[in-house]
């Protein structure tokens, strides 16, 4: 794996505490967050499970359900209902965004199959009675997994990609790119759909990683992914050449450090002039936070089931647009609003059926070389 090299990065945790280099639970810190405080979102990795755990309950979070499904906030500060997509829509057409920053999660994948996390009932963490673990992020903690490596190696048969196909807000997501409109994707997911679609390496971030690499998870030594891979699905732990210790997948666990590519936030979030936010719980720090660090200017829109993060309050940011419902259906509006609509679908007919239709001559060989060369919409 990758791993954030910078002594700023690097967290020592304290005796007791858990290193909690991604975290879980976002204690909702967003408003007390300035938009490019950086030095907080560190603060906060640095917070075990149980204190974030502690200071949501002082903070006596609140949930507001949205009297309506699309709103945005007014310039009186007042929340009232509005037509979100039609108005992130007309800003597009008019060519006022050029520089579209899409931070995604689980959400964005369970039309293609996949469950989230966060659901209750259908979420990952309502289905792991079997595992025999304490609690259900365990199965993603690094201290866990150096004792019992196991209950993620089972999991992990089911995780490797390879049995679902991208959907259409993948699709629309390439087409933001194929458009000239994607200044960076970043995901939280590990089910590289993203590139399976053809969203280009240079405009990826997978955030929590991946299974296209491999590496001990002690000494960090790169291992054979493709040996990896076929250790776990016989029911064997591949070991270290070097350190003997257990190999596993670059996903980024819990106390771990998020892949080198992630600190191109402080460059692109500054540079957007729109961001959108699809299908996340945003309660995974520091990835949460990344939202709050677009300049203050800045739309932002979120598209997923429920408000989420600094969107559960009222009154919402002054350009904060929500879209609630079903995500797939959200962007398919969306992309009627822009004319993309059957752009979008031949363009995944055609990926899904094996033809190719586009060259992306700046794009590097490999899974992504069917990714269109930008177009502009304009
Ligand atoms: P979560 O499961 O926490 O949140 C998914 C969000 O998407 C929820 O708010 C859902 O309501 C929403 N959602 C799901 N399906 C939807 C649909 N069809 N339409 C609209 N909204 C929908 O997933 P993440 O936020 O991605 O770590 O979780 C973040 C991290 O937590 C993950 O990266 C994962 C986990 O620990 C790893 O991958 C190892």
């Amino acid at each position: 794996m990758s791993k954030a090299k910078s002594s700023r990065d690097r967290r020592i945790a304290p005796p007791g505490v858990t290193r909690v280099t991604r975290s879980s639970i976002n204690p909702q810190d967003s408003q007390r967050t300035k938009p490019t405080d950086s030095g907080l979102v560190n603060d906060l990795s640095l917070m075990s499970v149980s204190e974030q755990q502690a200071l949501l309950a002082r903070e006596g979070k609140s949930y507001q359900s949205p009297s309506t499904k699309s709103v945005l906030s007014s310039s009186s500060g007042t929340s009232m209902p509005r037509e979100a997509l039609g108005t992130i829509g007309r800003l597009m057409k008019l060519g006022r965004v050029r520089n579209i920053v899409v931070v995604a999660g689980a959400g964005i994948s369970t039309a293609s199959g996949i469950p989230d996390f966060r659901t209750p009932g259908t979420g990952l963490y309502a289905n792991l009675a079997k595992y025999d673990i304490p609690y259900p992020e365990a199965i993603f903690n690094i201290d866990y997994f150096s004792d019992n490596p196991h209950p993620f190696f089972s999991l992990a048969k089911e995780l490797y990609p390879g049995h679902h196909r991208p959907n259409y807000v993948h699709y629309f997501i390439r087409m933001l790119h194929q458009k000239g409109l994607l200044l960076r994707m970043y995901t939280q997911n590990i089910d590289g759909l993203e590139k399976m679609c053809g969203i280009p390496d240079d405009k990826l971030v997978e955030a929590h990683g991946s299974f296209a690499t491999a590496a001990c998870h002690l000494c960090y030594t790169p291992y054979p992914a493709e040996e990896a891979k076929q250790a776990i699905m016989n029911g064997n732990v591949p070991i270290c050449t070097f350190c003997a210790g257990a190999v596993k997948p670059n996903v980024v666990f819990f106390g771990e450090d998020l892949p080198e590519k992630y600190f191109q936030h402080a460059e692109d979030f500054p540079k957007a002039d729109l961001l959108m936010i699809m299908g996340t719980s945003l309660k995974i720090e520091p990835f949460a936070s990344l939202i709050n660090t677009v300049k203050s200017t800045v739309p932002r829109l979120l598209l997923n089931r429920d408000p989420v993060g600094p969107f559960e309050r009222r009154p919402l940011r002054r350009g904060d647009y929500m879209e609630l419902g079903d995500l797939s259906d959200s962007v398919r509006k969306l992309a009627e609003i822009l004319g993309w609509h059957t752009e979008i679908q031949d363009l995944m007919n055609s990926h899904e059926n094996g033809v190719c239709s586009y060259t992306d001559p700046s794009s590097s060989s490999g899974e992504n070389s069917d990714s269109s060369e930008t177009d502009s919409m304009h």
